[in-house]
């Protein structure tokens, strides 16, 4: 008897396990639909081009640590992201990393993806620390972000690492900027630095020149800390803050900010990881730039929630401004 109790408990436990999964993935599912905003931008994957064939502002949107996880975190970062995404109104939207958190499943990675296509706005994402802690492989999410429509995400042939990749920006059939996408979550190395001088170098080759560039990835870098540094000892007002206490940088670099400054393309590097600090600093010529965290997933401030706009002005310089989403009723600030 006692074992027939046991196992009608057992039977139980697996259906209401089952249905809390079933209804939860699809409450995901119906909940958050975001709608089209549209972008102007032509992408040619196969060139690696993204072009605007205007002389207007080209926007775009940095969003991170989005953690996509439990369905309570999972819906609310889904709408911090719809909200700084109408907000914004950008031509591109970039992610860096932490996209997805420890134990994350494949449907929501699907449902993610489907998320984002959805604003019919072409999107770029890195992975971060936690993106190699899912229950997916790594192989796994590099060809689901690949099958994504609006998604620009390329694994690329860097040794164990994936999504190396990068686009130039044409506006009116010249390029202007790079875009350079790069994994540093795990680690930085060689292979990476090999990888990055060979694709500014080719840009540069079949430019004719030195195209200015953005690179995006997860982890920030020891300069950002040496960076913080100089400003705090020599008294410079620090734009943005820094709440973490710290900086947890990557700590197996190859020197990626020395190779970026030899090459003289960088003007920005763009990061997130730290859930709390916002401060962006001019370091040896570079803008080493945090993002704003998007979502609750995870240790937050509550009025630390929104993206970072990066905007190419018609004469190719450029301006940052930090959306932060209000806590309190939903509108949104511009800092
Ligand atoms: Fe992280």
């Amino acid at each position: 008897m006692k074992v027939y109790i046991k196992s009608s408990l057992a039977v139980l436990l697996v259906c209401l396990c089952s249905s809390l999964i079933i209804l939860g993935s699809y409450a995901l599912y119906i909940l958050n639909c975001s709608s089209p905003i549209g972008s102007r931008v032509v992408v040619d994957k196969e060139n690696n081009i993204l072009s605007v064939n205007d002389d207007k502002d080209i926007k775009v949107l940095q969003l991170s640590d989005t953690q996509i996880t439990a369905l309570g975190d999972a819906l609310k970062a889904l709408d911090a992201i719809q909200m700084t995404v109408e907000m914004a109104q950008p031509d591109l939207i970039v992610l860096t990393g932490d996209n997805l958190m420890n134990g994350s499943k494949k449907f929501m990675l699907k449902k993610y993806i489907r998320f984002i296509d959805e604003f019919e706005i072409p999107w770029a994402p890195v992975f971060g620390n936690h993106d190699y802690k899912t229950d997916m492989t790594m192989d796994t999410q590099c060809k689901l972000y690949e099958s994504g429509k609006y998604c620009l995400f390329q694994k690329g042939n860097v040794t164990d690492s994936y999504g190396n990749y990068y686009y130039n920006i044409h506006r009116n059939g010249n390029p202007i900027y790079s875009l350079v996408f790069m994994d540093n979550a795990i680690s930085t190395t060689e292979h990476h630095l090999e990888w990055y001088r060979n694709t500014i170098n080719s840009i540069s080759n079949e430019c004719g020149k030195v195209l200015p560039s953005w690179t995006f990835f997860h982890l920030p870098l020891v300069e950002t800390y040496y960076a913080y540094r100089q400003y705090y000892y020599n008294d410079i007002p620090l734009d943005g803050e820094m709440r973490d206490g710290g900086v947890a940088y990557q700590k197996n670099d190859a020197g990626l900010f020395d190779t970026a400054k030899e090459l003289g393309s960088a003007t920005a590097m763009i990061y997130g990881h730290n859930h709390r600090n916002t401060f962006i600093a001019d370091y040896k010529g570079i803008k080493l730039c945090y993002g704003i965290k998007t979502g609750r997933a995870s240790y937050h401030d509550e009025d630390i929630q929104g993206g970072c706009l990066y905007t190419i002005k018609p004469d190719n310089t450029f301006t940052i401004d930090r959306i932060f989403l209000d806590p309190e009723d939903r509108h949104f600030i511009f800092k």
